[in-house]
């Protein structure tokens, strides 16, 4: 049968993981189509632009950017800003600052389980008020221009899953152009398993394309969760931090094509750019902190990260790190 959409693999939005360095990465791999950026919280005002281009530098105009800068960033057509908020007159707004700035796509969190957020009525709260879902989509629909797309992302539930079609069918309802459905409520939190089956209900109801997220760590993974939820595309978060090239394994596995996972000195090699990268954005204390947050992800498909892991963990040394790093792209 013809898929209703096009199939498309989206990486997942991660707060203080998936920034554009990453994202720059992971696209320059290949095998995923869309990226949203780290969450932009809006509770008070209008931001300034700074706070927008430091989210999604992918919006810095061309012209703007440093000389040899270029390919440091991925695409505007392909990243979506994110925000976070509670307030549609305000979200809406920033949203329209957003598309003034050349964002394409605004996608509203409306899953992030964080205490912090949580407590001032932002992300997954949210779920529990299909109302004031609704007027967020529809605010922020109004006031961006109609060829920028309004997408959210939103768990099955707070307490349990019981609101997702109620929340499903408000949002898109409201004008939304897409739903990302995590198969989990705020209270399974990132336990196993994915309740991949509830999204097929959602996406039986909704005339927009949902995307299926959630416990999608092998092409198996992927080919169940299809099944079960009744979408074609994905949205991949930890793993494909697990397994960088998660997606092109899926999209062979699409054309029939066999797959051979990038082995650990190749991974290795990624870890070598990313850090080479970052270099200068991050100050010595923070010296190969995002290397090492990474390592924690790779080691459920790579023991030999857990060992680098062990080797690095302590060290802020530029120089030390790097030597370690280029001693795994080898093949040993
Ligand atoms: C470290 C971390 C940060 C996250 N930050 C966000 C976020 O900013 N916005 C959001 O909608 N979801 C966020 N999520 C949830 C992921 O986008 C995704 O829904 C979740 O990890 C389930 O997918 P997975 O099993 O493929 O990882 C985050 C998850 C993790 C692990």
């Amino acid at each position: 049968m013809q898929p209703k959409y096009p199939m498309q693999i989206y990486l997942a939005p991660m707060e203080g993981v998936i920034d554009h360095h990453m994202r720059y990465l992971l696209n320059q791999l290949g095998g995923i189509d869309l990226c949203v950026t780290e969450f932009i919280r809006v509770s008070k005002t209008v931001l300034p632009s700074h706070i927008f281009l430091s989210a999604c530098p992918e919006l810095t105009p061309l012209t703007e950017r440093q000389s040899g800068e270029e390919s440091k960033y991925g695409s505007t057509n392909t990243t979506r800003v994110q925000l976070l908020g509670s307030d549609p007159e305000l979200i809406a707004l920033n949203a329209q600052k957003a598309a003034e700035l050349g964002a394409t796509a605004i996608d509203l969190n409306f899953g992030c389980p964080a205490k912090t957020v949580n407590r001032s009525y932002g992300g997954a709260r949210l779920l529990d008020n299909t109302r004031l879902l609704h007027d967020i989509v529809k605010a922020t629909r109004e006031c961006v221009p109609s060829t920028t797309l309004v997408t959210a992302k939103i768990r099955l539930g707070y307490e349990d899953r019981g609101s997702y079609l109620h929340n499903a069918m408000a949002i898109a309802e409201a004008g939304a152009d897409e739903l990302v459905v995590h198969a989990r409520s705020k209270a399974d939190g990132y336990k196993p398993p994915a309740y991949w089956g509830y999204i097929n209900e959602i996406q039986q109801q909704l005339d927009i394309p949902v995307i299926a997220n959630g416990e999608i760590w092998t092409v198996d993974d992927y080919i169940a969760c299809c099944e079960q939820s009744g979408c074609d595309s994905i949205m991949l978060g930890r793993g494909l931090l697990s397994r960088p090239d998660l997606g092109l394994a899926i999209k062979a596995h699409q054309r029939g094509e066999d797959y051979q996972y990038m082995d650990w000195p190749q991974i290795a090699e990624l870890a070598l750019k990313l850090l080479r990268l970052t270099q200068v954005y991050y100050p010595p204390k923070h010296m190969g902190n995002r290397i090492k947050q990474w390592l924690f992800y790779l080691m459920r498909s790579y023991p030999q990260a857990g060992t680098l892991f062990e080797n690095i963990k302590r060290s802020r040394d530029f120089e030390f790190i790097e030597e370690a790093l280029i001693s795994q792209t080898k093949t040993q």
